[in-house]
């Protein structure tokens, strides 16, 4: 496994884009909105990974849901995985729970999530890129 991705909530993502870049002197930033998650995300690329500024679309996303109890943080630590199924299979055999099941995330990527609970209060996400 490696690190994919580090998810960060933001209130305002034009904003928080403009500060990452400057702090990280970054300029390489792509946008992309996820209407099944309800979340638009802002991706900094890194050498050998990305950091993802994550705001909500709408009242019913999770991300709202998390801002408006915790503020704006970390949201979660995504882990790369060859074979997301095999994990999954492997971790739930080990009572690993999950937040639904594995499902399409953004460019084909498959991805779920591992409860904070089974990681010591770390929401961490699994995916698999697509085979190139
Ligand atoms: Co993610």
């Amino acid at each position: 496994m490696r690190i994919d991705h580090v998810a960060i909530a933001v209130n305002n993502l034009d904003d928080a884009v403009k500060e990452y870049q400057n702090v990280l002197g970054v300029k390489d930033v792509e946008f992309e909105t996820v209407e099944s998650e309800g979340v638009r995300v802002a991706i900094l690329h890194l050498n050998n990974s990305r950091i993802e500024l994550m705001e909500a679309t709408k009242d019913a996303s999770p991300i709202k849901k998390f801002l408006e109890s915790r503020g704006e943080g970390l949201h979660h630590i995504a882990l790369e995985t060859e074979s997301i199924d095999g994990e999954v299979d492997r971790m739930k055999n080990n009572g690993v729970r999950f937040l639904g099941e594995v499902r399409p995330g953004s460019r084909g990527t498959k991805i779920t999530f591992i409860h904070p609970k089974s990681l010591h209060g770390v929401l961490t996400e699994l995916c698999s890129h697509p085979k190139k």
